[in-house]
């Protein structure tokens, strides 16, 4: 039997968050964002979807993006522990906050700009291409005081004065970027997605929606922006995907599955398409949502699809148009996305469901509808590690799941036909994890030595992952085992 491998140039790597991973959170003039306010403990989720107000650190509160892994000070050792993997890309994300500290000053900070700007040569240096998201789970807290987040139109015109600086400063440098990092989580976390905190009774729907088409004629004028200043550059959108099973072939589970499914496609069929899908008018129309609607719109909206469309996938999703199936069989947790337990599959430590062929099933789901080459920009396990008194980490499970997902986009490729420019895992090092907060669920194949209380050394090992996903770039994909 031929093992096929990868196409030549494919884009082998990792991907982090600014916020999960930099720390140094008021280091240099960097400005407050919103993730430096979200805490840890049982108010995390209720301050990322919008529902508690917090805009400042508060007492008897501790907050992971302050320190994280302190990457601020590390990344010379991170890259070159990247570089050691092989890695050919480096996703990554900008501080919208390090740059402009106010979300829309008219000079940029320079510090911030340095510091990006040392992270982008040592990755030339070491012949990996950067992919920067500008906006991942990131609004300044100033730009929420003054306009309450995405809410407000005028969120757009900041956003797009931050893009001008760094697409300015980093043209050279920086060819991948991405406009919002899972921007249909902004339906699911608004604060953490949009930074929206909800008003006492107010139309959720109406506000989340309209944020929505702010967000979206932001990224549409950033793609526009980026090619005038980097002609040769490649910009994308990014959704958080994983297609949503019928829990039974009732044709009514299959409609409240499409219909999930278009929630979050919603997004990517505007920034793909240029338009708005014609059943979104009807279901906004049939919600009440009223739309801000500005004459140029249309035009922008057009003008600014995206060059290739980049996603997660961690877990498809199952669910049923029943409520009382879905009561008895929903999964168990504070999961982001609500779903029942599909029971053909095994679940993580945090309930999240494997299913490497899911993979397989989006990606040929995303080409089929968008026809745009495709990039992988997360996915991996989250576990329990454990450091060995001699420094190792073993990790098999982490092995078995990157294995099989690697083989699942590998059929897709060959089998299949489809074109998928890069593949970049997850937390390729130890960070934050973004739902909970904790250190503990770790997706890494460097292992970092901090745990959820934060104590620790900060002292990066090499898991036995690490020397596994080496081996499988070496080799192009072709040698998985
Ligand atoms: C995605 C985000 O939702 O999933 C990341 O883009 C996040 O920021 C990742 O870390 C994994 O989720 P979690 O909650 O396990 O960290």
């Amino acid at each position: 039997m031929t093992v096929k491998g990868f196409p030549e140039g494919f884009l082998w790597g990792g991907a982090t968050a600014a916020n999960q991973c930099e720390g140094g959170f008021d280091l240099d003039g960097r400005g407050l964002s919103s993730v430096d306010v979200v805490p840890f403990g049982p108010e995390r989720m209720k301050v990322a979807r919008g529902e508690r107000k917090m805009l400042s650190c508060e007492e008897g509160f501790s907050y992971p993006a302050h320190e994280a892994i302190d990457m601020y000070h590390h990344y010379e050792e991170d890259i070159r522990l990247f570089a050691e993997m092989g890695f050919k890309c480096y996703r990554m994300s900008i501080a919208w906050t390090r740059i402009l500290p106010n979300g829309d000053d008219d000079t940029p900070n320079e510090a911030g700009l340095a510091f990006y700007e040392e992270i982008f040569k040592l990755c030339k240096k070491y012949s990996i291409e950067p992919l920067v998201t500008i906006d991942h789970f990131d609004t300044p807290i100033a730009l929420i005081e003054k306009y309450g987040g995405w809410r407000d139109r005028r969120m757009i015109d900041a956003y797009v004065k931050y893009c001008d600086a760094i697409f300015r400063r980093y043209k050279d440098l920086v060819k991948y970027w991405i406009t919002f990092n899972e921007i249909n989580m902004l339906l699911h976390m608004s604060f953490m997605g949009a930074g929206i905190v909800f008003n006492e009774g107010e139309d959720r729907q109406n506000v989340m929606y309209n944020a929505a088409h702010h967000e979206l004629l932001a990224s549409a004028r950033a793609v526009k922006l980026a090619h005038e200043i980097i002609p040769d550059s490649r910009i994308g959108c990014m959704l958080a995907a994983g297609q949503f099973y019928p829990y039974s072939p009732n044709p009514e589970d299959i409609w409240d599955g499409l219909e999930k499914d278009r929630d979050n496609y919603f997004f990517i069929d505007v920034q793909a398409r240029g338009a708005y899908p014609v059943w979104a008018w009807k279901r906004m129309e049939k919600a009440g949502v009223k739309i801000d609607w500005h004459e140029e719109d249309r035009e922008v909206l057009r003008e600014g699809t995206v060059d290739y469309i980049s996603f997660s996938y961690y877990a498809s999703r199952c669910t049923t148009a029943d409520p009382e199936v879905f009561e008895k069989h929903q999964r168990p947790g504070n999961a982001v996305f609500k779903a029942v337990v599909n029971p053909y599959l095994k679940s993580t430590e945090w309930g999240w469901q494997i299913d490497p062929l899911g993979l397989r099933v989006t990606i040929n789901t995303l080409y089929d509808r968008y026809q745009k080459p495709l990039f992988i920009v997360e996915n991996g396990l989250g576990a329990t590690d454990k450091l060995e008194d001699d420094g190792t980490v073993h990790d098999p499970y982490r092995i078995d799941y990157m294995r099989q997902h690697i083989e699942a986009m590998r059929d897709a490729v060959n089998e299949d036909g489809i074109p998928v420019l890069g593949y970049t895992s997850w937390g390729c090092i130890d960070i934050v994890s973004a739902s909970t907060g904790e250190m503990k669920k770790r997706y890494g194949m460097i292992y970092v030595d901090k745990d959820n209380d934060g104590n620790g050394t900060l002292k990066r090992y090499r898991k036995d992952s690490f020397y596994w996903y080496k081996k499988v770039i070496e080799s192009n994909g072709t040698d998985l085992s």
